[in-house]
């Protein structure tokens, strides 16, 4: 295990003496990694670090309100409202790989221009050891290690916590002061609750998955599944008073996994599964109904799409 007092202050020197005057930039993206990457950076580099988190629209709930406490102590944090430029890219595509592209290509236009304007020459990236080791055996397919210095020209590629894995991480994000964002939280896909919503992306769609997701997050916990998710899967008829309405169909997902190359479907009580119906129904009279997804992966996939 690492000792993380010294690894901090190895760190902080390393970057210090790679980087010198010069600025250097990082994706935010709330999670612990980059979090860690990023404090470590600010430390060594202060005003010439840029920390850019895009929001695409597509995060968790609360997600963004999160990383502006979390680093409100950097000057040079940069929050990118992208929402509206998002949806509009994805208009009327229905492909979950078209959906994924765009997402990808949008992230990265996004992030260029704020390194372009931050004048950067430094990349620093969050990638731990786990990520090194998937992406040169290229097990994981839609990993975003490498997507990014490709495309902007940099000078250098600064990886603070590359040798670390993650509960190594999370050690030293605890003696950074970093303490909400070391939680054990479940693993989120990078095009966020655009693969939450088949179909379609609209603002409607991704509200309505983005509040059931939370619900399904709270209530879970204490089954501590691999991944516990929802997802608006289409439409369907429900009753409202005296009338019929056409409305949301929200699936309920709860997996075990080591892994996620493989997956079973958690057995939940009858119980905590109609608390569950009953929030998400409760909190939109536009979903209609609520499904509990019995299916394992294989044949199933965890996310939607
Ligand atoms: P699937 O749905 O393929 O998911 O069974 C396996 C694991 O990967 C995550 N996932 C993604 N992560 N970009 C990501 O960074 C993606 O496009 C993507 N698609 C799925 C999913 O959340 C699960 O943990």
């Amino acid at each position: 295990m690492v000792d993380a007092e010294s690894f901090v202050e190895e760190a902080v020197a390393e970057i210090r003496e790679e980087v010198g005057d010069a600025h250097a930039v990082i994706g935010l993206s709330g999670g612990v990694d980059s979090s860690v990457a990023a404090e470590l950076a600010y430390r060594a580099l202060g005003e010439n670090l840029t920390a850019v988190y895009v929001d695409t629209g597509l995060m968790r709930k609360g997600e963004t309100e999160e990383v502006r406490e979390t680093f409100s102590h950097m000057s040079s944090l940069r929050i990118v409202e992208a929402e509206d430029r998002f949806f509009d890219a994805l208009e009327g595509v229905v492909d979950p790989e078209e959906k994924r592209e765009i997402i990808g290509r949008e992230f990265i236009r996004e992030f260029e221009r704020e390194a372009k304007e931050a004048d950067a020459d430094y990349l620093v990236q969050g990638t731990i050891y786990p990520d090194r080791i998937e992406s040169e055996g290229g097990i994981k397919s839609h990993h975003n290690v490498g997507g990014l210095p490709d495309v902007v020209d940099f000078e250098g590629i600064v990886e603070p916590v590359r040798d670390l894995y993650k509960d190594e991480v999370r050690e030293v994000a605890r003696e950074l002061g970093l303490e909400s964002v070391v939680a054990e939280r479940m693993p989120f896909p990078g095009p966020g609750l655009a693969v939450r919503v088949v179909g379609e992306v609209t603002k409607e769609k991704v509200a309505v998955a983005r509040d059931a997701c939370h619900v399904v997050e709270e209530e879970l916990e204490e089954y501590d599944p691999w991944q516990a998710l929802a997802a608006v899967v289409g439409k369907g008829t429900g009753v409202k008073g005296d009338n019929r309405v056409h409305g949301w169909i929200v699936a309920v997902r709860s997996v075990e996994s080591r892994d996620g190359m493989t997956a079973r479907a958690q057995e939940l009580d009858w119980e905590t599964l109609q608390r569950i119906q009953s929030r998400i129904t409760g909190a939109n009279e536009n979903v209609a109904r609520v499904v509990y997804d019995v299916t394992h992966k294989p044949p199933a996939t965890i996310e939607y799409e």
